[in-house]
């Protein structure tokens, strides 16, 4: 039997071969901006930034759960409007708003290792969200029509952008517990079992898609790992939240940044260079008072949105910057100011 939430939708599947085309876009400086969560004040500051980038504005390709915690009409309606502005795949929120009355609850595809009551609480804010979405059909419609990867071309290397591993847009394969070598800590945390995710793996992904660099974001623990290939290398960098804290006693969210500049900006976390391209995992920092006045407003204590998220907005999660930045990945010192 498929329980909501933990089942992983048909339509979700596709292979790695399918981000082997040509690139969809190519720029000189790309925000992959992954789970915004429904954050309308991350979503200015992530709009600010790019339009401070230096060489000129930062083209962005929002990777999917842009939306979920907005589920007051005026937030979901603004969220929308701006991301469709931009490049966009859908995440396995944006997926289940769109799917004909299907039911595969929140669309998570939660791993055993993932409490009950996590899955129920986010199969009762997807049932809120969804009555939010009802009244916005248009919008619904240009969501269930975007596309599930994206091939970006940056520097010459060729990044694959996914929601969540290149099997699957819910896959969990790319989530930091998953990786090889594993970090016994992270992994004790989560209470993670289940397949590693080996370097054979990686580079397996990386030949069929045909990409020097895999972007991520659905299984919400941020991390980058270059992996030796012969002389080359590649590059699996995941940005956890852009609209949630992601790390010990921090409020800030994540977002990729990928540039044919070589030098790390001032608010990089960790980074690492392929090639010609420039990496960075970049602190989004954005004002907290207002988001969680948004976020109570519409998630009062009690609610399913405030017992799950909470925590996480004022304090962050249980990971360190240095567990995130991992094999060939350096720690840039943009996580230090509070
Ligand atoms: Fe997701």
């Amino acid at each position: 039997m498929e329980v909501r939430g933990r089942s992983c939708p048909v339509g979700y599947r596709y292979r790695p071969e399918a981000l082997a085309q040509p690139a969809r876009l190519q720029a000189d400086t790309l925000y992959v901006v992954g789970g915004l969560y429904g954050n309308p004040v991350a979503l200015e500051a992530v709009l600010e930034r790019a339009d401070r980038e230096p060489g000129g504005p930062a083209a962005i390709v929002f990777n999917g759960d842009f939306h979920w915690l907005d589920v007051d009409p005026d937030d979901f309606r603004a969220i929308s409007h701006a991301v469709l502005a931009h490049h966009a795949i859908k995440g396995n929120v944006e997926a289940e708003l769109a799917s004909e009355g299907g039911d595969g609850g929140c669309g998570c595809a939660y791993p055993d290792y993932v409490g009950d009551d996590v899955v129920d609480r986010s199969n009762q804010i997807i049932t809120r969200l969804r009555a939010t979405a009802g009244r916005f059909p248009e919008l619904v419609r240009r969501m269930g029509e975007l596309p599930r990867y994206l091939t970006a071309d940056v520097a010459g290397e060729r990044v694959g952008i996914v929601h969540g591993d290149p099997d699957s847009l819910a896959g969990w394969r790319l989530a930091l517990e998953a990786m090889e070598p594993g970090d016994p800590a992270v992994r004790r945390q989560v209470g993670w079992r289940g397949q590693p995710t080996t370097p054979d793996d990686l580079l397996g992904w990386f030949a069929r898609a045909d990409v020097s660099v895999l972007a991520s974001t659905h299984t919400g623990l941020p991390y980058a790992q270059a992996v030796p290939d012969g002389r080359a290398r590649r590059l699996v960098v995941n940005n956890g939240t852009a609209g949630l804290g992601n790390f010990a006693g921090t409020t800030f969210g994540v977002i990729t940044r990928l540039s044919s500049h070589p030098r790390a900006p001032a608010d990089s976390l960790y980074g690492a260079a392929v090639g010609a391209l420039r990496c960075d995992a970049v602190a989004l920092r954005f004002d907290l008072g207002r988001w969680k006045a948004r976020f109570l407003a519409q998630w009062p204590p009690g609610s399913p949105g405030h017992r799950s998220y909470l925590t996480r907005l004022t304090r962050g999660t249980h990971l360190r910057l240095r567990q995130a930045a991992r094999a060939g990945v350096q720690l840039t010192g943009g996580g230090e100011r509070p």
